[in-house]
C-alpha cells in the first residue's frame, strides 16, 4: 500500500478513543470564548501568546498550564461545550467510540458542584450518540497530587452519578506518587462496581506499573511506556493481555520520547503487548487520534496490517459489552476487508 492509500486508510477507519482528558481536548480558541462569557481574566493575550506557551519538558510543566485552562470552566454549558467540541472533531475523524475521562478535583476544589461539571458532559454524550451514533463511556481520574481522603470524597460525590461512569482512573504528577497511594478508595471503587485504570509508567519507572497492577486490580494501563525497562514485566503484560492505552504526541510533547522516529509503539506491538493509538490531551499536544496514527504510521513504518492491530486492540479493550465490541469489531474488519 502506498503512503497516500495508507493515510487515507487511516483517516477513514473506523476508530476506537480510550485515553482522553476532557479538560485536555480544550483548545484555545473555546478557551477565551468562555473565559470572557464568564468574565475572567486569561493570563495571555491572545491564542496566540497561549499557543506558544505549550512548550513542555516535562509533565509537570505541563500540568500547571492543563490546570489553568480547566479554571475558567465554571457552568454546565462549558462542559457541555467543551465536551461538544471534541464530540465534533471525533466525529470528522471516524472515531466510533470514545472513554473519556474527567477530573472532578480539578472542578469541585474550585466550588463547583460535581452535578454541574457530569451534567454538562452527559448532555454531550447523549446528544453525540444521537448525532453521529457515537458511543462513550465516562472514567472518573482521581489527582495523585492530592490525598487519598479527597479522592474518597470525589468517590462519595459521584455516587448519585454512579451510573453514568464506567470506571475510576489516576493520573496527574505521576513521580512521587506511586499507585499504592490510592490502594484503599480503589478497593472500594471496586466494591462499588467500577472498573479501574490507572496512568503508570508515564514518567514513574517500571515498578509504577508493577505496583498499579498489584495494588489497584487495573483492567488497563494508561501509558505503560517504562515496562519496554522491565522484561520481566513485558513478559508479564504480553501473557496476562495487559492493554496500554499509548499516546505517541503526548509522549513527543512532554519529553518521555525524544524523536517520533524513536517511539516504542512498533517494539510494544513486536513484543506482544496490547498497544493502542490515544490522544491524551489534544489541545496541547498536537493532534487528535489521525494525527496520532499518522506519527507513527510515518515514522516508525507502520504496515496497514500493524494499523489494524491497532484498532483492533482498542475496540477489544474497551469498556463496552461484548455484543457491542463485536459489533464495532465487524465494522472494522468490513472496512479492512473492503480496503484490499
Ligand atoms: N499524565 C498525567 N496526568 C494527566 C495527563 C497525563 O498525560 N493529562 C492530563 N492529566
Ligand atoms: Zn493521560
Amino acid at each position: 500500500m502506498n503512503t497516500n492509500n495508507l493515510h487515507q486508510f487511516i483517516e477513514n477507519m473506523p476508530k476506537a478513543e480510550l485515553h482522553l482528558h476532557i479538560e485536555g481536548s480544550f483548545e484555545p480558541e473555546l478557551m477565551f470564548k468562555i473565559a470572557d462569557r464568564n468574565k475572567i481574566k486569561i493570563k495571555y493575550n491572545s491564542v496566540e501568546e497561549l499557543k506558544a506557551a505549550y512548550q513542555f519538558n516535562n509533565l509537570q510543566e505541563f500540568l500547571d498550564i492543563y490546570y489553568a485552562g480547566a479554571n475558567v470552566l465554571q457552568t454546565e454549558e462549558d462542559y457541555y461545550d467543551l465536551t461538544m467540541a471534541y464530540f465534533y472533531k471525533i466525529n470528522e475523524q471516524n472515531v466510533i467510540h470514545t472513554e473519556i475521562m474527567f477530573d472532578p478535583q480539578t472542578h469541585t476544589d474550585r466550588g463547583i458542584e460535581f452535578l454541574t461539571v457530569i451534567n454538562g458532559i452527559k448532555s454531550a454524550q447523549d446528544k453525540a450518540k444521537e448525532e453521529f451514533g457515537i458511543t462513550s463511556k465516562l472514567i472518573m481520574s482521581f489527582l495523585r497530587h492530592l490525598d487519598e481522603d479527597s479522592a474518597f470524597k470525589t468517590l462519595e460525590q459521584s455516587l448519585p452519578f454512579k451510573n453514568l461512569i464506567a470506571a475510576v482512573g489516576l493520573d496527574s504528577s505521576e513521580l512521587g506518587n506511586p499507585p499504592s497511594k490510592f490502594k484503599n478508595v480503589f478497593s472500594q471503587s471496586i466494591k462499588l462496581g467500577f472498573k479501574t485504570v490507572a496512568h503508570a509508567g508515564e514518567e514513574g519507572p517500571a515498578e509504577y506499573v508493577w505496583d498499579a497492577l498489584n495494588n489497584l486490580s487495573i483492567s488497563r494501563i494508561d501509558h505503560g511506556n517504562k515496562s519496554l525497562d522491565d522484561e520481566r514485566l513485558v513478559n508479564h503484560l504480553a501473557e496476562e493481555k495487559m492493554p496500554l492505552t499509548v499516546c505517541p504526541l503526548s509522549n513527543i510533547k512532554l519529553c518521555n520520547v525524544d524523536k517520533i522516529e524513536n517511539h516504542p509503539i512498533k517494539a510494544m506491538l513486536n513484543k506482544g503487548l496490547v498497544a493502542t493509538v490515544n490522544s491524551d490531551d489534544p489541545a496541547y499536544f498536537g493532534g487528535y487520534m489521525n494525527e496520532n496514527y499518522l506519527a507513527v504510521t510515518e515514522a516508525l513504518n507502520l504496515t496497514k496490517e500493524d494499523v489494524y492491530q491497532l484498532t483492533l486492540n482498542s475496540f477489544n479493550a474497551s469498556f463496552l459489552n461484548e455484543d457491542e465490541k463485536s459489533t464495532l469489531i465487524t465494522k472494522l474488519d468490513n472496512y479492512f476487508e473492503s480496503s484490499k
